[in-house]
């Protein structure tokens, strides 16, 4: 059984920079066409030139590979008309992180008053500059996700012609309000369609699945699949793989982040055979969707796996990713 995928996109990565950006981004580049590269660097990318620059280190470590990195601003309530203006080329969409909520978004937003947010959001509206959310509150870590809905729902009635996704859903209640509002659409991560909480929690605690937002509920994960599996159309693949150094994964404050993208398009082909799922549906998860969606035509790669055990690694350089040691049942035959 084999399967080809064309042009798979990752529409939520996470590359790091300097050290981490060496290791991790030739692993996306080599199987992926392009990914939305996640802006919350210390400091943040919010600048055009800080767009140009770190775009510029990430070609820089990809060597050959045909990569597009997608690039995002962190999203700020400052952002001006003739800023956006300036700098819309550049740029595939923002990113909004609630202040403090996750890794490195300590300037983040505050405070959702529509008025707060109007000038930014109208003007991102007017120019087609997507908005890409982490949704979450404040309150009690299962419930900051479904809390944070109404949210969604406010900022999706006020800007109508706004295209906001709800960033690596984990919950039942996002996927309803997909449903209710045309302008919302949602990626979906590799680990959020296989963990719960009881896998990261249940037994020994397992610091390599630890993310935000954290893994629910089974009926919760059985809502995603759902969407997934039947390659909802305003639903994408958003790996959200956050690598972090062995050191601060297996530590006392152990940091937010699975670890992924080298062994996302594996995983999802035994995922969607496992369920099965035709592989059609695959392919409109993993690029057709977001294509249609963010209105781009990506770099043409095709990527061609087959049924193979393939033993993930223990580590890459360092970084351990999910499943580390096991085995999935395909592998990456051919890239082309
Ligand atoms: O688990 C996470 N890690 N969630 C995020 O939202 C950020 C990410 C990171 O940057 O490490
Ligand atoms: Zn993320």
């Amino acid at each position: 059984m084999s399967i080809t995928l064309r042009s798979p996109l990752d529409m939520h990565l996470h590359l790091r920079d300097a050290q981490m950006l060496t290791i991790v981004a030739p692993l996306s580049a080599s199987s992926f066409s392009g990914a939305i590269i996640m802006p919350n660097l210390i400091p943040p990318v919010s600048s055009k030139e800080d767009v140009l620059a770190y775009k510029k280190r990430i070609m820089d470590s990809i060597g050959d590979s045909s990569f597009t990195p997608y690039m995002t601003l962190f999203f700020k309530p400052t952002y001006t008309r003739d800023f956006l203006e300036s700098v819309q080329d550049e740029i595939t969409a923002i990113k909004l992180y609630p202040a403090g909520i996750t890794t490195n978004s300590e300037g983040g937003v505050s405070g959702f008053e529509i008025d707060d947010l109007r000038e930014t959001l109208d003007a991102m509206s007017d120019l087609g500059i997507p908005l890409c959310i982490h949704g979450e509150t404040g309150g009690f870590v299962m419930d900051r996700e479904a809390e944070f809905v109404p949210i969604y729902e406010k900022l999706a009635t006020n800007f109508p012609k706004l295209k906001i996704i709800m960033e690596h859903i984990t919950t039942s209640a996002s996927v309803d309000a997909l449903d209710k509002f045309d302008n919302l659409y949602a990626t979906i991560t590799l680990h959020h369609l296989i963990i719960t909480l009881d896998d990261v929690a249940g037994g020994m605690l397992q610091p390599h699945l630890f993310c935000k937002p954290i893994a629910k509920r089974p009926e919760d994960r059985e809502a995603l699949l759902r969407v997934a599996l039947s390659a909802h159309p305003r639903v994408m693949f958003g790996s959200d793989s956050a690598p972090h150094p062995k050191e601060s994964k297996e530590a006392p404050g152990c940091a937010a982040g699975v670890f992924t993208a080298p062994i996302a398009l594996q995983r999802l082909a035994q995922l969607f055979e496992e369920n099965n799922t035709s592989f059609d549906n695959l392919q409109k998860f993993v690029s057709d969707n977001a294509q249609e969606i963010y209105g781009i035509t990506p770099i043409e790669k095709t990527v061609t796996l087959s049924k193979k055990e393939f033993t993930v690694p223990d580590n890459y350089d360092g970084v351990v990713p999910m499943s580390a040691g096991e085995k999935i049942s395909y592998t990456i035959d051919s890239i082309s």
